[in-house]
């Protein structure tokens, strides 16, 4: 199950990654630099953010008039500051949930990985949390939906008595310092936690890329710029609360779940949310791994180079004062809680030396799972197995790679490493010059996917002899490809590669292979490649412009008026009070003399709402509270035909069996869009319909 659905992954992304490969390269391809582009939004969303402060102001009747002068009376430059500011937070959406997407389907919420997996966990809920207050503060009729129904969602829980809704239904029961709270939330609280939870993220990561390649920042912040300028991002009609609109165009990307909790019901929508929530935190556990035994160092063969502290992608070796008698002044240690076994390490150590014959194959640094001297074995092996009428190839390749599955013939063999990053440069020398095959082919993840980070392009510089260890100069480069899963690969299978590769060792006039970049089939001119990135940014802002406000969700058909039945009651007393006697008054120390003692407890409330004499609502209400001596809060949405209806409310909260304390009762007139209220005033004690 979880092997196809990260197959599945893989093939999401697969097209898109062509697609960029196209346009943008795989040095610059945006698919490679998800995190990093999800904090560069989130810097355009801060520095845009700080403009529409300064403007904006915190109240209920100021907030949609600030916002609109801000769009429309600062010439362009308001409106594009807050275009920019909506248009960046969907754009981490979209970053954000193909980031997922990618570590998933390279198995990133495994093992060691699963501290940045988890940490990712909160920064997904505060995330949304920003957009969705955010949304909020602009105080138009999207607003308005936001803040009821995400009153409607807390409400449900069971930790909250009252209605919080009720207070988005009339003009009066909207207070200001509510909109304190939302910029205080939206402008500080959150983004604080949002910066330390990116910070937690990553700190464990070594050169964690938190910054995407110039070029990519400048060239998506320019479409960004341009599309703000052609398609400003614009507020909904002002709020009516005496009206109900049709419908509401909805951003898609932070308020997806917000029409599910008009269809199914707020408690479903926490089932969905805690639900996918705990499959993203139980995600690293499920099912259980084996784990991977972690480098050690042997400080006999250690000479305290550095050499694999600086090629750790995940920073688990620290260099550390000599802990031997050796004149050596550092040693490798290898924090066994960082360590993820890649091996790259290895492949940096210069002491894994496949040359050693006298004494063991021990390097200073090795993987108990996968040793040097295993690797050298099976390189033994595998080649003493191949047929030597033809040129042999042995092609290493890392662990799992099932593209690689079917290379094995006669005159071909496969070596497995944890990671290419893990192969020394020496054992290639090494297989070369002992003539244990007359190739050597290296095939690793896509370019720019290395599952450990560095693997590839650490290989890449030791064999092209622009990193330590470097492959000796001996070495014919002729007899070496490298030939990564490119997207755009000149050959579509590995075979193909295989075979081209076997072709060019046969006729030794014949160009290497791939020891440098491999360049696409089709070299597209730099003009061309400049238009074809600017089209996929300009396609990826207008569909993050248009799924900002469009398709709407509609509040009600157009023939109908909305009827909100939301007040708050207490039951009776359930049993009456009784008078103390004086004697047991007596008895009572002063301070707690009062001349009735009664039961706390109360009668539930019963309402009934008929339109036409049909029932729309009918409900008893147990009081609430652990003492039953609670108030009842009803909250009651009811959309309605529009037209002349004969309207009844009414409850009971004494003891009578028949008939209602409280009634109301009338013929009225609805418009199409009309929102009537339906209130109890607790002073007159009688229904109040507004
Ligand atoms: C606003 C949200 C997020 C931001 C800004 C962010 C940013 C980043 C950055 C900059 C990196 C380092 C990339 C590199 O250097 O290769 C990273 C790595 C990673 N992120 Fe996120 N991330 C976010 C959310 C998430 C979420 C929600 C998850 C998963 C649930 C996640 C899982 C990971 C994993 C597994 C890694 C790789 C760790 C490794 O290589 O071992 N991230 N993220
Ligand atoms: S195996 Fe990988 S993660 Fe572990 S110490 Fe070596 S390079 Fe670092
Ligand atoms: S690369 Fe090898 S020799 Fe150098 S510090 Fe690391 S373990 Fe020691």
């Amino acid at each position: 199950m979880l092997l196809l659905l990260q197959r599945f992954a893989t093939n999401l992304l697969l097209p898109i990654r062509r697609l960029l490969n196209q346009g943008f390269g795989y040095k610059l391809n945006p698919l490679h630099y998800l995190g990093a582009l999800t904090i560069f939004f989130c810097w355009i969303v801060i520095v845009s953010g700080i403009w529409l402060l300064i403007f904006f102001r915190t109240s209920v009747d100021g907030a949609y008039q600030s916002v609109e002068y801000i769009t429309h009376q600062q010439w362009y430059f308001g409106s594009a500051m807050r275009s920019l500011h909506r248009y960046a937070s969907d754009a981490a959406i979209i970053t954000l949930t193909l980031h997922i997407i990618r570590e998933f389907s390279i198995n990133h919420q495994r093992g060691k990985h699963w501290f940045s997996w988890i940490s990712g966990v909160p920064l997904v809920w505060i995330l949304f949390l920003l957009g969705i207050t955010g949304y909020w503060l602009v105080w138009d009729n999207m607003a308005h939906y936001v803040a009821l129904l995400s009153a409607e969602l807390l409400d449900s829980l069971p930790v909250f008595t009252g209605s919080m809704a009720r207070n988005f239904l009339t003009d009066s029961s909207l207070s200001n310092r509510f909109f304190t709270l939302m910029v205080f939330l939206h402008v500080i609280g959150l983004p604080i936690f949002f910066v330390f939870a990116i910070w937690l993220h990553v700190f464990r990561i070594s050169g964690p890329r938190i910054n995407p390649p110039r070029t990519l920042m400048i060239t998506v912040l320019a479409m960004m710029v341009l599309l703000s300028l052609l398609y400003p991002a614009l507020s909904q009609d002002n709020i009516d609360l005496s009206q109900v609109p049709e419908s509401v165009g909805l951003d898609w990307f932070y308020l997806l779940i917000y029409p599910l909790i008009q269809s199914w019901s707020p408690a479903h929508v926490w089932l969905l949310l805690i639900g996918l929530t705990g499959l993203l935190l139980l995600a690293p556990w499920l099912p259980p791994a084996r784990q991977k035994q972690v480098a050690i160092v042997d400080l006999k063969n250690c000479n305290g180079c550095e050499r694999c502290a600086n090629d750790c992608p995940y920073e688990a070796i620290s260099m550390m004062p000599r802990s031997d008698e050796t004149a050596h002044e550092q040693e490798a240690v290898v924090d066994p809680d960082l360590c993820v076994s890649c091996g790259l390490c290895v492949g940096a150590c210069p002491t894994a030396m496949p040359f050693r014959t006298r004494s063991e194959l021990i390097p200073g640094i090795d993987l108990p799972d996968l040793s040097a001297a295993e690797i050298r074995a099976t390189i033994h092996k595998v080649s003493a197995e191949l047929d030597t009428d033809k040129k042999r190839i042995l092609t290493i390749t890392c662990q799992g790679d099932s593209a690689t599955e079917n290379l094995k013939t006669k005159h071909k063999g496969i070596i497995e490493v944890h990671c290419m990053g893990q192969l020394p440069p020496s054992f290639i020398d090494y297989i070369l010059s002992r003539k244990l095959a007359d190739g050597v082919m290296m095939t690793g993840c896509s370019q720019g996917e290395c599952k450990y980070r560095f693997g590839m392009l650490w290989t890449e510089q030791r064999i092209q002899r622009q990193r330590d260890p470097m492959l000796r100069k001996r070495v014919n480069l002729h007899q070496v490809a490298l030939a990564w899963q490119k997207p755009w690969s000149e050959y579509p299978d590995m075979s193909q590669r295989l075979n081209a590769f076997s072709r060019t060792l046969d006729n030794p006039d014949g160009q290497a292979l791939n020891t440098q970049i491999e360049k696409p089939r089709f070299e597209i001119n730099k003009p061309v490649k400049l238009v074809a990135m600017f089209t996929a940014c300009g396609l990826f802002m207008l569909a993050v412009a248009r799924f900002s406000n469009w398709p709407t969700t509609t509040l009600r058909d157009a023939d109908q008026a909305v009827i909100s039945l939301t007040f708050s009651q207490s039951g009776e007393l359930l049993q009456e009070c009784r008078k103390l006697t004086q004697e047991e008054l007596d008895k009572l120390p002063a301070n707690m003399r009062k001349p009735e003692e009664c039961e706390r407890e109360r009668r539930p409330v019963k309402v009934v709402f008929k339109l036409d004499d049909q029932i729309l609502y009918e409900e008893s209400l147990a009081p609430t509270g652990i003492w039953n001596d609670g108030a009842v809060t009803v909250y009651k949405r009811i959309k309605v035909p529009h037209g002349r209806h004969q309207l009844f409310i009414g409850m009971r909260n004494s003891n009578i069996e028949q008939g209602y304390d409280y009634q109301y009762q009338s013929e009225l007139e609805l418009a199409s869009g009309q929102h009537l209220l339906v209130e109890f005033d607790d002073l007159s004690k009688s229904f109040v319909i507004n």
